[in-house]
């Protein structure tokens, strides 16, 4: 079987071609710099530049591929949810292409494949679902922040998820408040690496409470006003480097704790984590260290596959045709609002 998959569900635009679980290319254009001048993504300019970026990222990946059109033998594409313009573009390209191949089309639920991309491993890509045991799946984003219960193979319950903003939505409005450009998450991450994570008493919101929730935006407007009441901490070098780093501190110790905690009721051994948070390095170290400690075995998707990328539809397309899942019609519509059930 040989998939071309897209994802366009925000900023980037992706193309990948898939071949039994192999990724044969996955390109993808991001759209960073564009958006970086206003300080966040601008729905209208996404789809522009989704439009641009299409044609070119998916000649691309055929070619990367060394696959010509006629070869494949499906199309898919991330359904939603996400940005309504965004996704149309990725989608309905997606459709026109399965219609002129007249080959099967499937729609796929973008955090369902952030769920299992995970389990894509090794140089170049495949997945190793050989290895797959029940797990609780971080998915933390700019969009997203949620915890998931993997009971089998396609087969998932959300435990819980963020009341407001994300957590990579924190890093970057935190960065914002300190001059950083957008996203600040990187840069965040970068400084922290040489500040002092104790320097600093952040909250740790919903740390304690009974559920598997999150919430980041108290601990944004606690950064605002400590900013407010002492200005010149902006001016120091390093005490900015602490003020990144115990305001990761903060967000990672909520992230990896909850993450255990559930881990623990469910009763599972494996923990997984994907999404561009996962890039973090605070976080991969300190859930790396948790899991050791608590016996748990941990998958982190690797860096390349935690921002959003067509190679994880793909492959999670791939898996559902094979038990004939997520077929849809030529005529469906995106789903901005998708929820995981
Ligand atoms: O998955 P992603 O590319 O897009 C969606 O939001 O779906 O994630 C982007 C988010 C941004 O908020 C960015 O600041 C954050 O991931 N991010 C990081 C790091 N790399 C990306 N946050 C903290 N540390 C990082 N190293
Ligand atoms: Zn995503």
């Amino acid at each position: 079987m040989t998939l071309l998959a897209f994802e366009t569900s925000c900023d980037e635009t992706s193309a990948a071609v898939v071949r039994k679980g192999r990724v044969l290319a996955s390109v993808v254009s991001s759209q960073i710099r564009v958006h970086a001048e206003y300080g966040g993504v601008v729905p209208e300019l996404a789809a522009r530049e989704h439009l641009r970026n299409l044609m070119p990222v998916t000649q691309a990946a055929l070619r990367e591929a060394k696959v010509r059109p006629e070869q494949l033998e499906a199309v898919a594409a991330t359904q939603g949810p996400g940005l309504p313009s965004a996704l149309m573009v990725g989608f309905k390209a997606a459709q026109a292409m399965a219609f002129v191949l007249r080959k099967p089309f499937l729609g796929i639920h973008h955090h369902k494949a952030h769920l299992y991309s995970p389990w894509i491993v090794d140089d170049p890509p495949r997945a190793d679902f050989e290895s797959f045991q029940p797990n609780i799946a971080l998915i933390v984003s700019g969009g997203h922040t949620m915890l998931v219960f993997v009971e089998a193979e396609l087969k998932h319950r959300t435990l819980g998820s963020t009341l407001d903003d994300a957590a990579g939505e924190c890093f970057d409005k935190v960065g914002k408040l300190i001059g950083l450009a957008y996203p600040a998450g990187p840069e965040i991450d970068r400084l922290a690496e040489q500040g002092n994570a104790a320097a600093f008493d952040f909250p740790r919101p919903m740390l304690n409470e009974p559920n598997d929730d999150f919430s980041f935006s108290g601990l944004k407007t606690s950064v605002k006003y400590f900013l407010r009441d002492r200005p010149e901490l902006l001016r120091d070098d390093q005490r900015l480097r602490d003020l990144c780093a115990s305001v990761q501190a903060a967000i990672v110790e909520v992230l990896v704790a909850k993450t255990i905690r559930a881990a623990k009721r469910l009763g599972v051994n494996c923990i997984t984590a994907s999404g561009g948070v996962t890039c973090n390095r605070a976080l991969r170290l300190d859930l790396a260290a948790a899991c050791q400690r608590e016996g748990f075995k941990l998958r982190l998707a690797e860096k390349s596959l935690c921002t959003d990328n067509a190679a994880m539809i793909g492959i999670l397309a791939e898996r559902k045709l094979a038990r004939r899942e997520g077929l849809i019609s030529l005529d469906a519509e995106v789903e901005p609002g998708w929820v995981l059930g």
